[in-house]
């Protein structure tokens, strides 16, 4: 892998703007957007939401698995989106960080909590308020984020088109290391 052909990974919570900056990211850097849960439907014929009704969420998590390693392998260098959940497999972070360069999208659990609204459309957050889930969520999942992320952009009061500059600009200061 070189810098030049390496693929831009983005990781964090539901909420943190993954789909939306990456594709602000994919559009600038004239790439292919690559989105995780987007390719789970696509090979299940089935939105996320009845993927975990009808599996699980092991069921899910297989699935996911097996969507990042297809985008990570994806010949044309592109922007990859990874559902919140999917750095919980060591393989995966593995595998993300020797396909690219991996960027965690940050954001305090109060203002995840403010995008994603209800949580419709998000299984995980079926159950409790989803201020509280994503709080505990976040909490457990710190640790994986760290361990998977090349760098971390905090998307905390910026707009999309800022938190994407900040991201191709941690991107392109990777690519010219020697
Ligand atoms: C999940 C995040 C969702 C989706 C699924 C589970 C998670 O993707 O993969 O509902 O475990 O955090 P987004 O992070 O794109 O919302």
């Amino acid at each position: 892998m070189t810098a030049a052909t390496a693929h831009l990974v983005l990781i964090g919570m539901m909420g943190s703007g993954k789909t939306v900056v990456g594709r602000a990211c994919a559009e600038r850097l004239g790439r292919p957007f690559l989105d995780t849960d987007e390719l789970v439907e696509a090979a299940a014929g089935l939105p996320v939401p009845e993927i975990f009704a009808a599996e699980g969420e092991d069921g899910f998590r297989r699935r996911e698995a097996q969507a990042v390693a297809d985008a990570c392998s994806a010949r044309e260098a592109s922007v990859i989106g990874c559902g919140g959940g999917a750095v919980l497999d060591p393989r995966t972070r593995s595998r993300i960080r020797q396909a690219g360069f991996v960027v965690w999208i940050a954001a305090p659990p109060a203002t995840l909590a403010a995008r994603v609204g209800s949580g419709a459309g998000r299984p995980l957050l079926a159950g409790a308020p989803p201020s509280a889930e994503l709080e505990r969520l976040l909490e457990l999942r710190e640790p994986a984020y760290r361990d998977a992320a090349h760098a971390v952009v905090d998307s905390e009061g910026r707009s999309v088109d800022a938190v994407a500059t900040a991201v191709l600009d941690a991107y392109a200061a990777h690519a010219e290391q020697p």
